[in-house]
């Protein structure tokens, strides 16, 4: 399982390259500046300082004690990845990238992002290492996640709102790619989850694993064995794959949470394992909610961040082998576990982060009180007051 993707970045039968041949040779190079950056020393130590010095990891590991009482079954411990600089995962993976992309030589970064958090978190990096930055962002994003528009201005990005499609997250990517072949010469792409052309669906993988390398040590400190149950939202994939990756051989239950919307049962979701089929899409093959016709649907959820008909394509492997379960609650089930966030622990999660909550709620009342579950807390929910204020 570990020895995955394979030379074309497959996992089975998902991933892969499908980008046009002008980025052929930008995506083959970053694959193997990548691969000597890994095995280098003088790159793997100012990863090390970075993430420990910028970030401030390690992130904590806190035992949710009063949702554990409400809940009254399983135990349950969060990930403190909302604790992280710019306030989610992103940054583990931005820092990464950012640091090959000076390796290569560029000097001009561009994102997409949904929630604004990766968008945040790419022109965080892109200040501190003096790089020009343009963010790609849906109309309908910037509309709902203006707080995180203004803090990318602040650090000297530019923000391009995208008015095809839907104006999310899929409409976004298609701005980024496009920019991309046109300005090859100096533009490296930094994309924010475990999407994309081969290499990127590993690379993000690796460089979000951190966190379920903290996790082991900690939790094995702690209580003296791994979490019994992880259980983390799904986006694209990037916070859970780092999560679990680290312990994909171990005997643990992984459960991924998409974003079932309004329900699935109405179309209106976001759940591309739950719902979708094998097809292609940002220059990989994975699954997506499409028509009959093979079009792409356009995806929903209270939350930006969740936002996406795809989903990385190493999730759809684990989806097939059954090694993960995928799961999906509803907008309403996610704002009903972040107000519990809020009141019980003082914690405002993120809404992408609620919604792994929001499963953790279902199943811990039945579990013995011996059973340790694991949440991801990806983000920090600052960037979703607006929202929540129009549905409470
Ligand atoms: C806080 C937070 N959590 C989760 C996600 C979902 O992304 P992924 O599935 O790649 O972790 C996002 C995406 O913007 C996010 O901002």
């Amino acid at each position: 399982m570990n020895n995955l993707p394979n030379d074309e970045g497959l996992f089975g039968d998902f991933g892969g390259r499908f980008v046009s041949e002008t980025l052929m040779p930008l995506i083959i190079e970053l694959e193997k500046t990548y691969q000597s950056a890994k095995v280098d020393n003088s790159f793997r130590n100012e990863l090390l300082y970075y993430q420990k010095n910028y970030i401030g990891r390690p992130s904590p590991l806190y035992l949710a004690d009063r949702i554990t009482q409400n809940l009254g079954g399983a135990k349950i411990y969060f990930k403190r990845e909302d604790l992280n600089h710019t306030g989610a995962h992103k940054i583990n993976n931005c820092i990464g990238q950012i640091l090959l992309a000076k390796r290569l030589g560029k000097n001009r970064i561009i994102a997409e992002t949904g929630a604004g958090m990766h968008g945040v978190a790419t022109a965080t990096v892109a200040a501190r290492f003096g790089m020009r930055c343009v963010i790609y962002m849906g109309l309908t994003d910037v509309k709902r996640q203006k707080t995180n528009v203004y803090r990318m201005k602040l650090l000297g990005a530019k923000v391009v709102p995208v008015t095809s499609g839907k104006g999310t997250l899929k409409d976004a990517m298609n701005e980024a790619l496009r920019d991309w072949v046109n300005n090859i010469e100096n533009t490296f792409y930094i994309i924010g989850t475990v999407a994309g052309p081969h290499p990127y669906p590993v690379m993000v993988r690796d460089f979000q694993s951190i966190i379920g390398y903290e996790v082991r040590e900690k939790i094995i400190k702690i209580e003296g064995k791994l979490p019994d149950i992880l259980v983390a939202c799904i986006g694209g994939g990037s916070n859970a794959l780092g999560l679990f990756y680290p312990m994909i051989k171990e005997n643990v239950r992984m459960i991924g949470v998409e974003s079932g919307g309004k329900g699935i049962e109405t179309g209106k979701h976001a759940a591309s394992l739950t719902g979708g089929v094998p097809g292609i899409l940002h220059g990989n093959r994975t699954y997506l909610l499409q028509n009959q016709d093979g079009q792409i649907k356009d995806a929903h959820s209270i939350s930006a961040g969740m936002d996406y008909p795809g989903v990385g394509p190493e999730h759809c492997y684990y989806y097939k082998c059954k090694r993960i379960d995928y799961v999906s609650v509803t907008d309403n089930e996610a704002l009903d576990a972040f107000k519990k966030c809020c009141y019980l622990e003082g914690i405002i999660p993120a809404l992408e982060s609620a919604h792994a909550l929001a499963y953790v709620s279902k199943i811990a009342p039945r579990l013995s009180k011996k059973t340790i579950i694991l949440v991801n807390m990806s983000g920090r929910g600052d960037k979703d007051i607006s929202i929540i204020s129009e549905h409470c």
